[in-house]
């Protein structure tokens, strides 16, 4: 990892900041107002993880244990400025670790799905993918407005 980036477990109120703050940076991603209420609401009651790179902090994973064996990621993004300089593999990485500290055997992810053609998503999806995440189905669930990919790796 370099020397100048750092990956944290941080409070809930400063995951809501940078949830809040990382979702403004990123409009082409997190674009449903009420979504984004909602989620920078529900980091706090997650564990949280922030990459801090040169001392400002860039990006945040939030994670929660629908079961005990499975660490699944609520909310994750990187500031557009610093996309592609591995914080978003580190954040997995230490994601993985915690998940495998607490006896779990899987890590799981909801995005959007490819069948949507999203040129942003399908970024995503093939990040998640590269990183040993397998898709396992595709589902729209009630009140949803897209079709969503449920992907999960073995620890
Ligand atoms: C997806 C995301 C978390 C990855 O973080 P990152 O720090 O850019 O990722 P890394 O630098 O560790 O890895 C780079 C890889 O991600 C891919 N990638 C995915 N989305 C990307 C984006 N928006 N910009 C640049 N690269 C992206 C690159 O193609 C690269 O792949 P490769 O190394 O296999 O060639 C980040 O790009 C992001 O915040 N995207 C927008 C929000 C989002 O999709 N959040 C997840 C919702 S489930």
């Amino acid at each position: 990892m370099d020397l100048a980036l750092a990956v944290e477990l941080i409070s809930p109120e400063l995951a809501e900041t940078l949830c809040r703050a990382i979702t403004a940076d990123l409009p082409e991603y997190f674009g449903l107002p009420e979504c984004n209420e909602h989620y920078a609401k529900g980091v706090r009651s997650r564990t949280n993880f922030a990459a801090k790179f040169e001392d400002a902090y860039v990006g945040i994973l939030s994670l929660d244990f629908p079961y005990p064996e499975n660490g699944n990621i609520y909310w994750m993004g990187v500031a557009r400025s610093h996309h592609s300089k591995g914080i978003g593999t580190a954040l997995l990485a230490k994601a993985a670790e915690h998940v495998k500290s607490q006896g779990g055997k899987t890590i799981s992810v909801e995005t959007l799905s490819p069948a949507e053609s999203d040129e942003n998503y399908l970024k995503t999806y093939r990040f998640y993918e590269t990183r040993g995440f397998l898709p396992l189905f595709d589902l729209k669930p009630v009140g949803y407005t897209f079709t969503m990919v449920y992907m999960c790796k073995v620890l």
